[in-house]
């Protein structure tokens, strides 16, 4: 870590006609951590994520990512930039194989251009026996391994969320955000998605995580924050943080929420 944070969010402002889902976040995201985003059902998370990866222009404010403005690119150029994402519900073609689902994720290059494509066919060959080398590899690093022939959709969910975050990593993002990665997930899974993500970490991986598992969110993170109604009201250490009344209060006053109280005070 150098001290300068790897993804900074400035004063971030998004209105939904008159909701205001985030009104005036700051974030600060250093290097070489597993970082939490947490707060109830509809306090903001997704959308923060939508303005980190250029899904979401906000009304107001910035994104800065390794020293370089985020707001106002592209979903592309922002993974070309570094930042990866996957989404709160499943996305990828059913019909498609799993590989073929990794293939479609792979980042173009020469193949970008058709014309290029045709004067450069020995390169776009060379390129996809690279990206089916690097997807089975990646396949291997999140237990998929055995399933690259299989289509998508006969994935359980827990499988189909570490075919996101795979898909994520042909990119060779220097940071993933996942948004709710264990959700609905059986807790064997749960337990190895936790530890795959580890793993990644301790490989230099970034990553900022939204979860309303308590449990996964304190042995994962190093540091959370947490969001209520598009305010981020707390932050620091999962321990301290959970264990502070007004962020008891946020998730006690939209209590029939998937993210129930309990769940912050017991796990
Ligand atoms: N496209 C949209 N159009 C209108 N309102 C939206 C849109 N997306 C989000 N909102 C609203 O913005 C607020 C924040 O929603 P968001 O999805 O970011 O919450 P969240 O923290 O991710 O919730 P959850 O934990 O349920 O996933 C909510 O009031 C939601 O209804
Ligand atoms: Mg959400």
């Amino acid at each position: 870590m150098n001290g300068h944070p790897l993804l900074k969010v400035e004063d971030v402002h998004v209105h939904f006609g008159g909701i205001a889902a985030l009104a005036g976040v700051n974030l600060s995201v250093p290097e070489g951590l597993i970082y939490g985003l947490i707060g109830p059902n509809g306090s903001g998370k997704t959308t923060l994520f939508n303005v980190i990866t250029g899904f979401i222009r906000p009304d107001r404010g910035h994104v800065t990512f390794a020293g370089r403005r985020l707001d106002g690119l592209s979903p592309d150029a922002v993974a070309r930039a570094g930042v990866c994402r996957t989404f709160q519900s499943h996305r990828q073609p059913v019909t498609m194989t799993v590989m073929e689902n990794m293939l479609l994720a792979a980042p173009m290059q020469s193949g970008e251009s058709l014309f290029r494509a045709a004067t450069r066919f020995a390169a776009v060959r060379g390129e996809e026996r690279g990206n089916l080398e690097r997807a089975y590899e990646i396949l291997d690093m999140v237990m998929l391994g055995d399933k690259a022939n299989e289509y998508a959709g006969s994935l359980s969910g827990g499988q189909k969320k570490l075919l996101s975050l795979a898909q994520a990593l042909m990119n060779g993002p220097r940071m993933i955000l996942l948004d709710e990665p264990v959700a609905g997930v059986n807790p064997r899974l749960i337990e190895d998605i936790a530890a795959i993500i580890r793993k990644l970490c301790h490989g230099g991986q970034n990553f900022l995580v939204v979860e309303h598992n308590m449990k996964v969110i304190r042995s994962l993170c190093d540091q959370v924050s947490v969001l209520d109604a598009g305010h981020i009201i707390a932050e620091g250490e999962p321990e301290e943080v959970l264990g502070r009344q007004d962020v008891l209060e946020a998730y006690l006053a939209r209590s029939g929420t998937e993210a129930r109280p309990d769940a912050v005070r017991q796990e």
